[in-house]
């Protein structure tokens, strides 16, 4: 099993997936090209296993497949031109292989439903992220005509499916699907539907069996993740029962949202030894105006206390966070407000975009895009270079010492001496990067020599 990871766009990254062959069956083979956040690295992974178990065969390769699918993003505009793009590029094949099926799963099918055979006039199937199930069904029928199915389910949760994981160190474990938050730019609530959580039992057995499987971290994956609520069993419990299984070292989640970050959850996060310091925190805007207009439901205050409350229960905790520039209404003032915040918090890295409105959205249906694009863009190279400072002074911290470091695998670049090197991540999440070969899923002791803004350099202990 392999996988081929291509250059990372704007937080946008496409994976490609690959399994062992299926049971017998009418043996298509399928190739699997995933965009957009962890959830959809996630849900391609599902959708593996639903296609592999229907006697599909996964194939690391587009050229050789019957069937394309592309997993995709919607949360800006950028996401999905570079889809149709892709679909465009893809087409191409069909000339070689005139049966070739080309389909568009996940949130931009959902999103774009039947304008999407407009927009991209290749697509012979598209289906939302509530209808993998049926997506054998849909792979069996033929038609001249783009097969659609968007309905979403409340009640779909995908369980009882084991999914084809990539090779690697971290599995992915969804605990919450949807979003009921509504934040006024965001797509995700009508693409991914009303949030529903996944049976604590189901979660700890999945947990177990990947542990047993060799996985040493687990990330768990959710819209708003800390959100999770199922029975009376919340996300501080969920942390307990999962930190109980055996052989797990390292536990993440992400994304949490700030509203919902109880006490108790960080109470369980500095108790719990197998709960990495890190979490990715995403303010959007350092705006009093500018919050209240994208309805996050906090206040720049609120986000100060719970980032003081944080730094002081786990005091080595890295933060992380996503910043939007230029979303409608946004003044020279706002954005000031926002550059002085990220000065005063100095978070550990930034993922930072501009505005991009989207259809369907209550900012796109009732507010004024009315930056520019000019301005959102000079806004934006502002923060990155802003963020590129703070980043590197965090980073400057880590030197001289050391720091147990999951190993992932070989670097993609190799060292100045032309040798290959090896990285991973520390408890903080740091990419740390070091001269020695070790074997991927191999926690060593590193101690930090160098650093970028981006990565630590290190030697083996
Ligand atoms: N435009 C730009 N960025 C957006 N995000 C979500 N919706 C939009 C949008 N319409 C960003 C937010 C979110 C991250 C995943 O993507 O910062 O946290």
């Amino acid at each position: 099993m392999t996988l081929e990871l291509l250059p990372i766009v704007e937080n946008i990254d496409s994976q490609v997936l690959e399994s062992s062959d299926g049971p017998q069956g009418h043996n298509r083979s399928v190739y699997i090209e995933t965009y957009g956040c962890q959830m959809n690295v996630a849900d391609s992974e599902l959708v593996g296993s639903i296609l592999n178990e229907a006697g599909f065969v996964i194939s690391s390769r587009a050229e050789n497949a019957d069937i394309i699918l592309l997993n995709t993003c919607a949360v800006r505009e950028h996401a999905e031109e570079r889809v149709i793009g892709r679909v465009a590029q893809l087409n191409a094949l069909r000339a070689q292989r005139p049966n070739l099926t080309i389909g568009i799963l996940g949130c931009m099918a959902q999103h774009l439903s039947e304008t999407l055979t407009e927009r991209a006039p290749f697509v012979d199937i598209a289906m939302g992220p509530d209808s993998y199930r049926r997506l054998p069904n849909l792979l069996a029928q033929s038609s001249d005509d783009a097969l659609l199915d968007v309905r979403l389910n409340k009640s779909e949760n995908y369980i009882g499916l084991t999914p084809i994981r990539r090779e690697g160190t971290n599995a992915w474990v969804t605990i919450i699907r949807g979003c009921d938050k509504f934040c006024t730019f965001c797509i995700v609530p009508y693409v991914r539907g009303r949030e529903r959580s996944i049976d604590p039992i189901d979660i700890v057995s999945q947990i177990e069996s990947v542990v047993s499987e060799g996985y040493k971290e687990v990330t768990l994956l959710g819209q708003t993740v800390n959100s999770y609520k199922h029975m009376n069993v919340g996300f501080a419990q969920l942390l307990r029962e999962i930190a109980k299984v055996n052989g797990l070292e390292r536990l993440r989640f992400t994304s949490p949202y700030p509203v919902d970050f109880s006490d108790d959850v960080i109470m369980a996060m500095s108790e719990l030894n197998c709960v990495c310091p890190s979490i990715h925190l995403p303010v959007q805007s350092g705006s009093e105006a500018q919050l209240r207009s994208m309805r996050r439901g906090y206040t720049v205050d609120d986000f100060r206390r719970l980032v003081d409350k944080l730094r002081n229960t786990i005091p080595d905790i890295a933060i992380s966070t996503d910043i939007i520039t230029g979303f409608c209404g946004e003044t020279e003032k706002d954005f000031r407000e926002t550059c002085k915040l990220m000065e005063e918090i100095q978070f550990d890295f930034a993922f930072m975009f501009k505005y991009s409105a989207r259809e369907g959205t209550f900012a796109f249906k009732k507010m004024t895009d009315d930056v520019t694009e000019e301005i959102k863009g000079q806004r934006l190279q502002h923060i990155i270079k802003l963020q590129e400072q703070i980043s590197l002074e965090k980073n400057m911290k880590f030197l001289g010492n050391t720091y147990p470091v999951l190993i992932e695998g070989k670097s993609k670049r190799k060292g100045k001496d032309g040798k290959e090197r090896c990285f991973g991540k520390t408890p903080h999440n740091k990419t740390t990067v070091i001269p020695e070969s070790v074997p991927a899923n191999t926690i060593v002791n590193i101690t930090v020599d160098r650093c970028t803004s981006h990565t630590l350099y290190g030697r083996l202990n």
